[in-house]
């Protein structure tokens, strides 16, 4: 399978050391050979129909900020609606940053690959938050594959377990700690006593969060990935200014003390109901299995016949993230073979 990438990041660069590393198995028990047929960062593009050596796309960065920098095949400044627009292809990865709430650049990205008949997997939250349900209609109008299941709980296969494994169930709720870094926020406060904003200095110091953990903070980060849930699992067609969000910022240690004292933690809880869909913290009580720590996460189904069921496990990862792009890989070749 012909793969572009745009964006070669943390996911972006594990993902292509996956795909190194275990191209003898992929082909064995998958029979699918991913090539990577061009990568584009803010720089440029690296473009090789032949495939791209994944360590010379890296050496080039090392050296010139850009895989652009490559000596032969290295393109400064081309876009990656160029290379989306020129590069014979089967498969885009969108592997942006994620901007809310306008999407962009991913957007535009995510759509120009499904005009051009390209299949799409992304991590990126911010195009689906802005506008899934118009996504998913194009990308069924055009007969290809959008698959996004990186953009919830990381490597953790959230969106999957809720599709595939509680076929006849009627999902009744979701709630989910669906953000690490305020979970992780959250568990420092209550466990060495210190303010929000020291726990956050703490987690950026050691490189849990990201250099702008506004999102995180604010809420957004968990409503979009609510958005992604209700439209996909419940079958909601709802955008992130549908969500009823409050972040985390007034939390005081006080307020973490008086959980604590109930044998409580406060949590960011994202919540999808018949009634609601919103994002606030909330206490949980410690023997609920929705009460992870650090910077795990945990979404808890509430179904009409198998009960309540908790999935947990790391939120975030370049190489988690990846092993997501490698399953939705592997999941739209299967489609194509059936
Ligand atoms: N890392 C995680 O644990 C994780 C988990 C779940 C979801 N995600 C999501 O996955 C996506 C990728 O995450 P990441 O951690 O790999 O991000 P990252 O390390 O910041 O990498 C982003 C990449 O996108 C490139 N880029 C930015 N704007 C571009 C543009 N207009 N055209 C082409 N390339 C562009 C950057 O280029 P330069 O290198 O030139 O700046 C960089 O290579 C994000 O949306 C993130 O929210 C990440």
């Amino acid at each position: 399978m012909r793969v572009i990438m745009i964006g070669f990041g943390s996911v972006g660069k594990a993902f292509g050391e996956i795909v190194k590393k275990s191209s003898g198995l992929l082909i064995k028990r998958y029979r699918i050979t991913p090539k990577v047929v061009a990568i584009v960062d803010r720089g440029g593009a690296i473009i090789n129909q032949q495939g791209v050596d994944l360590q010379e796309a890296i050496s080039a960065r090392l050296s010139s900020g850009s895989v652009a920098g490559h000596r032969i095949l290295g393109h400064k400044g081309t876009t990656a609606l160029t290379v989306i627009d020129r590069v014979e292809a089967d498969v885009l990865l969108e592997l942006t940053p994620t901007n809310l709430p306008d999407g962009e650049p991913g957007l535009t990205h995510i759509e120009s690959a499904i005009k051009k008949r390209l299949n799409v997997i992304t991590t990126n939250k911010g195009p689906l938050a802005a506008a899934m349900p118009s996504l998913l209609e194009l990308a069924r109008y055009q007969g290809v594959h959008l698959r996004f299941s990186g953009t919830v709980g990381g490597g953790t296969p959230i969106l999957n377990f809720a599709k595939e494994c509680l076929t006849g169930c009627r999902i009744e709720s979701i709630e989910g700690i669906l953000n690490s870094t305020t979970n992780h926020v959250l568990t420092r406060m209550a466990d060495a006593g210190i303010t929000l904003n020291e726990a956050l200095k703490e987690a950026q110091d050691a490189g849990y969060t990201e250099a702008d953990p506004s999102y995180d903070i604010n809420g957004l980060d968990t409503a979009s990935k609510l958005v992604i849930m209700s439209n996909w699992i419940m079958g909601r067609r709802v955008s992130i200014r549908d969500v009823d969000i409050e972040g985390i910022s007034n939390v005081s240690v006080e307020d973490v003390e008086n959980a604590k004292r109930s044998e409580k933690a406060i949590k960011l809880v994202g919540l999808i109901n018949d009634s609601e869909i919103s994002v606030h913290p909330r206490t949980v009580p410690f023997d609920n299995p929705l009460c992870v720590k650090g910077t795990l996460n945990a979404v808890a189904f509430k179904t009409d016949l198998a009960g309540t069921i908790t999935v947990t496990g790391r939120g975030a990862g370049g190489t988690e993230t990846a092993s997501a792009v490698l399953r939705d890989l592997i999941d739209i070749k299967r489609t194509l073979l059936e």
